[in-house]
């Protein structure tokens, strides 16, 4: 314990005090010793004055015996001296013959013929002497009368006493000074903690009133200023980083505005295989559907904010009847914004290059879930048709002026380098939507070569995640007799440079697609939990593709494990898959669907009771405000693929939590995993920690949800589809400004 300054001033001041006072009280029992002695020696004088004036009278010797004897019983009395006028002793008790002498202090009380007290020290002793003059009757001076004391005890009496007052007053001053200390300390801590509790109250939402300390007043006051001061400039900070944030953020406008900037009126061709807006027969009437792939999720807001044209086979068998005499349409149908036209398949295309090349080869051979990719020479052949047909039409699309062609996924391999043959300025893109595998797994497929040498006929190539970029460089380098430049990172081959980048994908947020209203919700939320007899249930919501890399048998296994070792959840909790049918007429999805099926109603069957059925299995194709629904009323949601490029649904769920609340699960196999850390990430092989993962879900506290949830919505948010569009799009123009477009450049360029 430190004392401060104050500590020292005040005990140095109760010191000064108890000085004072002992001194004080020394002076006082000194003069009250003194006159008590001096009483003493009067009244012996007094009872020997009439023996003394005798013996002056009559002078023969004092008989000191008999003076003594008279003494006896007088304390501290050492002895008498009678002293006549000539200054001779004619009395002078034994112990005072080396003392004292009839000197001049009795030559002047005779002179003054008053009594007169000494006090003081003679031969080393302290003395008290009173002189008494004597007179006879007529009051003529005889001589004087000596009578001597020991004063040494009065020092002692007064020097002890004094001692132990001091000590005791300095005791008591240091206890009082350390009382006050420690207990002015205490309040002083208490206060400064009291002023603590406010400061950091202050700084959170909770606000505690101010210290009362009167001490502390001042110092609350100049923090109380400071603090508002530091909270309107949080504000400012706050408003500014917000706008900040928002001006930052993509929207359609802005992509927009950067389209046009960036390619001016040149024009931007997409092409996909699937189409945006298909037109089907449903019920016996022509009806338009929105189809269920990431891919159209991602790019019909980018077409609708840039105005360019889709190209894209027509598959809904009523497409024709909606199409110009150039097979064009403008979508979206209720108010239109960009064309699409369609290409037209025969069956036997459709057959080989869409369900054989593209999806039983390039998809299983992509998507690592031990599926036998089937190589069909046949499929190839008709895939290289139809790359050329869309190339075809690429061509026919592109103006005189440069053109800028976004080719979408891998049912267009070879479409990069077709259209650079014939338009060598034009500015090709490829994305590719799916995973990209290991060099070791590519390489199993026949025509490996003219796939990659396909692709780099594209200015750029780009996935979802750095690591597929690194794969297709590894496969590009240990295939193709090329250079890689790691650090663009690029590949220089004989036709030029293509860069490889990843693009991770966004989507759209739902109150942009018309969907979102609270009001609607609620409507269809109702009507749902009615036909579904959901109740009050806790609702776990799967929505997907019926593909095989989706990992639903293992989400349903994990849910079957979920409710075998957690009993108290069942009839309680629900699971609901949206499952829109997907390449129906590939054998190994129809099996996936009768699996699937088989599934579902065994697990019904085992957890099921007569008003409770664990899984309900909705097959069919659902529209984007049903999906929507579904997000938000889940509690939770799994995506559990086996294999996915990024999965949009994730980002869909997410962006559909109105209220911040809901949990994501996730498999770590998508590419969504490597943005949504605050997801419960599974991996969905192992079902029993997919289970556990499922009760954590499920009972996760509000708080933890919404903490989840708002990290995950600041992502979807700022990054969003129209950011990808744009840097796509920057990339192209940036492809341009490189200028190594052509062989002949390449050849000279400084790579070589
Ligand atoms: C994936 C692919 C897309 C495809 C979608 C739906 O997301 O990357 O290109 O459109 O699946 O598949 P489908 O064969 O029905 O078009």
């Amino acid at each position: 314990m430190k004392f401060s300054r104050f500590g020292i001033l005040v005990i140095g001041s109760l010191l000064v005090v108890v000085v004072g006072i002992s001194f004080i009280h020394f002076q006082r029992e000194q003069t009250a010793l003194r006159d008590d002695l001096n009483r003493r020696a009067r009244v012996i004088s007094k009872s020997l004055a009439p023996p003394a004036i005798r013996i002056l009278k009559n002078p023969p010797a004092i008989d000191e015996e008999d003076v003594a004897e008279r003494l006896e019983g007088q304390g501290r009395t050492i002895g008498l001296m009678i002293c006549n006028l000539e200054g001779k002793p004619i009395a002078l008790s034994s112990t005072l013959t080396d003392t004292v002498t009839c000197n001049d202090e009795v030559m002047a009380t005779l002179e003054s013929g008053k009594e007169s007290i000494l006090l003081d020290e003679i031969g080393g002793q302290s003395l008290h002497r009173l002189i008494l003059p004597l007179k006879d009757r007529t009051g003529s001076l005889l001589g004087t009368l000596t009578i001597v004391h020991d004063s040494s005890y009065i020092t002692k009496r007064v020097t002890s006493a004094v001692t132990w007052m001091t000590l005791s007053l300095a005791i008591l001053a240091i206890v009082i000074a350390l009382g006050t200390y420690l207990a002015s300390r205490r309040s002083f801590q208490r206060s400064v903690t009291q002023l603590l509790d406010w400061m950091k109250s202050s700084k959170s939402a909770e606000d505690l009133p101010p210290p009362t300390e009167s001490l502390l007043r001042p110092v609350s006051r100049e923090v109380e200023k400071l603090t508002a001061r530091l909270r309107a400039a949080k504000e400012t900070a706050k408003e500014v980083s917000e706008a900040n944030r928002v001006s930052n953020l993509w929207t359609g406008a802005r992509l927009k505005g950067h389209a046009t900037f960036s390619i001016g009126n040149k024009s931007l061709i997409v092409v996909s295989n699937r189409e945006p807006y298909m037109h089907v027969k449903k019920e016996g009437k022509q009806r338009v559907i929105i189809p269920a792939s990431g891919l159209v999720t991602a790019l019909d807001p980018v077409l609708r904010a840039t105005s360019g044209i889709w190209i894209a086979h027509g598959s809904g068998e009523e497409d024709r009847d909606f199409v110009n005499s150039e097979d064009k349409i403008l979508v979206p149908p209720e108010s239109p914004l960009y064309t699409l036209r369609r290409i037209w398949l025969t069956r036997e295309e459709e057959e080989r290059y869409y369900y054989g090349f593209s999806n039983e080869a390039v998809w299983p051979l992509c998507h690592l879930t031990h599926h036998r990719p089937h190589f069909e020479e046949k499929d190839w052949q008709s895939y290289i048709k139809v790359n050329e047909k869309f190339a075809d039409a690429v061509l026919q699309e592109c103006g005189k002026d440069q053109p800028f062609v976004l080719v979408q996924d891998y049912h267009f391999t070879l479409l990069p380098k077709l259209i650079r043959e014939r338009r060598p300025d034009a500015v090709v893109g490829l994305f590719w939507h799916i995973p990209w595998p290991t060099p070791e797994s590519f390489q199993i497929c026949p025509w490996k070569r003219e796939i990659l040498e396909g692709m780099l006929g594209a200015n750029f190539v780009g996935f979802h995640l750095q690591s597929y970029c690194n794969n297709f460089l590894d496969t590009v380098n240990s295939l193709l007799p090329v250079r890689i430049d790691w650090d663009r990172p690029g590949i220089l081959h004989n036709e030029g440079l293509t860069t490889v980048k990843p693009f991770p994908i966004g989507v759209q947020l739902w109150s942009e697609r018309g969907v979102a209203s609270d009001e609607r919700f609620r409507e269809k939320a109702n009507m749902w939990r009615k036909e579904l007899e959901l109740n009050a249930k806790r609702l776990i919501v799967s929505v997907d593709r019926l593909d095989y890399t989706k990992g639903i048998p293992e989400r349903i296994g994990a849910i079957d494990r979920f409710l075998e070792k957690y009993p108290a959840h069942r009839g309680k909790v629900v699971f609901v898959q949206l499952a829109a049918p997907s390449r129906v007429h590939i054998p190994r999805y129809r099996e996936f669907v009768t699996e699937v099926e088989g599934l579902v109603e065994q697990i019904n069957w085992r957890h099921g009771t007569e008003d409770w059925k664990p899984i309900l299995f909705l097959k069919s194709h659902h529209d984007p405000e049903t999906v929507y629904t579904f997000l938000r009323m889940a509690d939770v949601c799994i995506i559990s693929s086996l294999s996915d490029g990024m999965n949009l649904v994730a980002k869909e769920f997410v962006a559909a939590r109105e209220k911040g609340d809901g949990v994501l699960i996730l498999s770590e196999f998508t590419g969504a995993a490597r943005e949504f850390q605050d997801a419960l990430q599974i991996n969905p092989y192992a079902r029993a920690d997919f289970a556990e993962v499922i009760r954590v879900a499920i009972e996760m506290p509000m708080e933890e949800q919404k903490k989840r949830m708002s990290r995950m919505k600041a992502q979807v948010i700022e990054h969003n589809v129209y950011g990808w569009a744009a840097n796509l799009i920057t990339e192209m123009t940036q492809t341009v400004e490189v200028g190594i477009s052509s062989r002949q450049d390449f050849q000279t360029s400084k790579y070589l």
